[in-house]
């Protein structure tokens, strides 16, 4: 099968299509013909393995030291269609057709997959595909679905509260004004110039342009303040928080994390840190969301498998609107 195998750290020129042999799956796993996956920016942070150093230096440690030996593959979200199964498996069956998310050390720049039927923590996440989506459409849904899911639902939002979502424009962003949209909340996305008209498409009711203004100095307050990007200032952050208020943190670094909980700890407001952990019942959440007409995928670019160094490039542009498909069947 064609796989793009990760080569080297740093440039996207280290990302090279390659001949391998087809997996077979085990006993409890469906081997899947990967009809669509993406580039995300946390694909890019894993090729130059620029992460928190409480992330990259074990992920070097565990890949490789001067270059990646135990992952071969990168990438984590994907659709496609079920074509065997091993005689364990219960869930699925060849023919069904899915979308779903893998662990950190499986990767989807390929034609196939082997994923347990019923994926550990590790493993990642695998559900049918919602029946109204194209293989592109869906493979954008786990990743940004999943993580904005995850924060959302600890942001506890009542119907008719203000959310803030910091970072809003991608992958995560784009889903999560949808999902805080879903839960009546009064969204404010905060993005780049350019993407801020595709944001109010979204349903977002304010925006603002973080390249000309910064949202904690508006001297607004909202009820939860989802920073997707960690790129706002802690103490804006909780001068911009109703006293009961809610600051949800993705990607958070060690020092966040100390006074997220320090605060949370001390006072009525609260901060979360850390990851979702995938998990197939949340991929039908979103399912059932997608088919009811409430969450849509953003596609800016799509990409054949074979120029998935064009793809990497671009998505370190910034430039990105929501996300970047790669078309693989
Ligand atoms: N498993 C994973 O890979 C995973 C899971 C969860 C989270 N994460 C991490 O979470 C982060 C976000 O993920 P994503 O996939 O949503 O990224 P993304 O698709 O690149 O979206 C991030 C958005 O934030 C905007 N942005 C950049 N700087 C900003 C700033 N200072 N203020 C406000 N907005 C800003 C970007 O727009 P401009 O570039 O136009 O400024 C872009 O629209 C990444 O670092 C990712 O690694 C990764």
């Amino acid at each position: 099968m064609k796989a793009v195998i990760w080569t080297k750290y740093g440039s996207p020129d280290g990302l090279q299509l390659q001949e391998i042999e087809k997996p077979a799956p085990k006993d409890n796993e469906v081997l899947v013909k990967i009809h669509a996956t993406t580039v995300t920016a946390g694909d890019c942070e894993m090729r130059t393995l620029k992460l928190p150093l409480f992330l990259g230096f074990p992920m070097r440690i565990y890949t490789g030291i001067s270059k990646p030996t135990r992952i071969q593959i990168i990438g984590q979200e994907f659709a496609g269609e079920i074509e065997a199964t091993g005689p364990a498996v219960k869930r699925f069956k060849a023919g069904d057709q899915v979308f779903g998310m893998t662990g950190l050390f499986k990767g989807t720049y390929a034609e196939y997959i082997c994923l347990p039927d019923e994926p550990g923590d590790m493993d990642g996440a695998l559900a049918i595909k919602p029946a109204n989506m194209t293989y592109d459409e869906a493979a954008a849904v786990p990743l940004g679905g999943l993580e904005a899911l995850h924060f959302l639902r600890q942001g506890d939002i009542q119907r008719g509260q203000t959310v803030l979502i910091n970072g809003a424009g991608g992958s995560i962003g784009t889903i999560g004004v949808q999902l805080a949209r879903y839960y009546g909340a009064e969204v404010t996305a905060v993005d780049s110039t350019g993407k801020l008209d595709m944001l109010r498409s979204l349903g977002a009711a304010h925006v603002v342009d973080y390249t000309q203004e910064d949202f904690t100095k508006r001297g607004q307050t909202y009820d939860v303040i989802f920073d997707v990007v960690n790129k706002s200032s802690y103490s804006g952050c909780m001068r911009s928080l109703t006293p009961n208020g809610r600051y949800l943190v993705g990607n958070p670094t060690l020092r966040k994390m100390i006074r997220g909980r320090w605060t949370s700890a001390m006072g009525s407001r609260k901060v979360v840190t850390g990851t979702s952990s995938p998990k197939a019942e949340d991929l039908i959440f979103l399912r059932e969301l997608i088919e009811a007409g409430t969450i849509h995928t953003v596609i800016d670019r799509r990409y054949p498998l074979e120029e998935m160094v064009e793809a990497h490039r671009y998505v370190e542009t910034g430039n990105k609107k929501g996300n970047v498909v790669i078309t693989v069947a």
